[in-house]
């Protein structure tokens, strides 16, 4: 059966000047948005292109506004095959500016060619910015049509980045293209046994230590909550456990990732046009596998410890029935009111085995609620947990540039959740109020102690929301799985003490 191998990213070329421009390629140049009209951004090329392409902006409308191109010939002192006005908006040209105006005319580009970035006058910060954008928006989602058309253009950067700063951004886009490839593949093609497949052919050239539990295993050792989630399927459930160990690592994360490879709601089964798109439902999984992926090949400072709960949720004689009491490792039961509350009985098992560990930090990631997605929208994932946590998660996304929004988690939120039978219902049947919260509270309680007592910091990240664009093609985002939160948890792990910042190029 076909499958989706996904892209490998060229390695980007950086040219010293404009002058090095080949007559095939495209010229990518920024304009910014004025009252009295677009501006081109870049002061560096010589007086009489820049003036000749403001003209043309003009004679083509083109407004410097964000999310826009305006493909127009190259003007004489430019030997290119054309050139792609990308709109930088009205504002200050910021890093986050600069990486979706680049990543928007990759998108916007039909044909394999070579993209030359110069976008503006840039700082170092600025070109990694750029670069990473133009990355991120060549990528090209793989069909799986009889014929294959390949229009992914090649990057190249007018000016200078330091090797490792180019390797660092190519190996985090990588990341990025791996969750999407991965939340693409159609959940026929993609169980939690091939899931595990996939992510140890992709962590094979890694230093990366590899344990996997089959279903017979989670049933003995005691991961009732995947066991139960698992079991309505054909195809059985595993619990993947990544491990990246420094020999002196500043401090010990443990990653959790919801790895639903088709939500169907099993007994509870979701209405038809809800159904569709739930093979999305194992992002979380996949970002925290290529992030892990990620941190290996870079060489992380802290060491890691990777839970990639899998399981399909499915209808059968032997899926799990509302009503259903299972014990989650540790031993906390769960009264089951609502199969399609799946994510947080498999998320439970994770926190708990996580927990186990005493980490200085969990972070977990799920698409976990259609609240978050009615709370928040498509492009902020929702982020709770305790204060010291969310803040390192909060900085880090202002790192990366990506989009989280913090979110409470109210006590009485938890009551509800109170079983007649069980220490905590995954439901309450009916209640409709504060849906990402409450599943916020139930994951809360699976997070365990340190050995002085104290709650083990953590971040949960609600990623129903921007796992997957809805809507048209915006700035580096393509239609469709996104791959967001993961340059934002790479991020976090690259920075010694964790608070975000591990770039460089400041
Ligand atoms: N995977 C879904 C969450 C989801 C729903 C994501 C819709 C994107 C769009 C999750 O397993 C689920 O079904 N959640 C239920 C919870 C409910 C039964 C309490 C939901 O959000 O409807
Ligand atoms: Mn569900
Ligand atoms: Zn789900």
């Amino acid at each position: 059966m076909a499958s989706i191998e996904g892209m490998t990213i060229p390695t980007p070329e950086l040219l010293s000047t404009l002058d090095s421009v080949s007559p095939d390629d495209l010229v990518v140049i920024g304009l910014t948005k004025h009252a009295d009209g677009a501006q081109i951004a870049s002061t560096a090329l010589p007086e009489s292109v820049a003036s000749a392409l403001a003209d043309t902006a003009v004679a083509v409308g083109a407004e410097g506004g964000t999310d826009a191109t305006w493909r127009i010939p190259a003007p004489e002192g430019l030997s290119a095959k054309g050139v792609v006005l990308v709109g930088l908006g009205e504002g200050p040209s910021t890093p986050d500016i600069l990486r979706a105006a680049a990543g928007f005319a990759a998108q916007s580009v039909k044909k394999p060619e070579r993209l030359v970035f110069a976008l503006a006058d840039h700082t170092p910060a600025d070109r990694e910015a750029i670069l990473e954008g133009a990355i991120l928006g060549s990528y090209r989602t793989t069909k799986l049509t009889a014929d294959q058309k390949d229009t992914t253009p090649r990057v190249a950067l007018v000016g200078e980045l330091d090797g490792d700063s180019v390797s660092r951004i190519v190996t985090t886009c990588e990341a990025v293209f791996t969750v999407r490839d991965l939340v693409t593949t159609p959940p026929n093609m993609l169980n939690p046994v091939s899931f595990v497949a996939e992510v140890d052919k992709l962590a094979s050239s890694t230093t990366l230590t590899i344990e996997i539990l089959d279903e017979k295993q989670l049933e003995e050792q005691g991961f009732g909550g995947i066991t139960a989630v698992g079991k309505g399927s054909i195809n059985p459930p595993r619990l993947m456990i990544l491990r990246h160990q420094p020999a002196k690592p500043t401090r010990h994360v443990a990653l959790v990732g919801k790895g639903i490879t088709f939500d169907s709601g099993g007994l509870s089964l979701k209405p038809p046009t809800a159904m569709v798109g739930m093979k999305y439902d194992m992002t979380g999984a996949a970002v925290m596998a290529a992030t892990t992926i990620a941190a290996a090949q870079l060489g992380s400072p802290a060491a890691i410890t990777t839970y990639l709960c899998l399981a399909e949720n499915m209808p059968s004689g032997t899926a799990s029935r509302p009503n259903d009491v299972i014990t989650i490792k540790g031993g906390k039961t769960v009264e089951i009111l609502n199969t399609d509350a799946e994510g947080r009985l498999v998320m439970a098992d994770g926190l708990q085995a996580a927990s186990a560990l005493n980490p200085d930090l969990i972070v977990d990631a799920a698409t976990l609620t259609g609240a978050a997605r009615i709370a928040l929208g498509e492009r902020y994932a929702g982020l709770m947990g305790s204060a010291e946590a969310t803040a390192l998660i909060q900085r880090a996304a202002d790192e990366a540039g990506e989009l989280v929004w913090p979110m409470p988690l109210p006590p009485e939120l938890r009551t509800i959740l109170n079983s007649d039978v069980a220490d905590i219902a995954n439901v309450k049947p009916g209640e409709v109020l504060g849906g990402m919260l409450s599943a916020g509270q139930f994951l809360k309680d699976f997070v365990g102690t340190n050995e002085q007592g104290e709650d083990i910091p953590w971040a949960h990240l609600d990623i129903a929301g921007p796992a997957a664009n809805s809507s048209g093609p915006y700035g580096y985002t393509p239609k469709g799985p996104t791959g967001a939160i993961t340059r934002t948890l790479i991020s976090m792990l690259m920075s010694a003490d964790g608070s975000g910042g591990g770039h460089s190029g400041e």
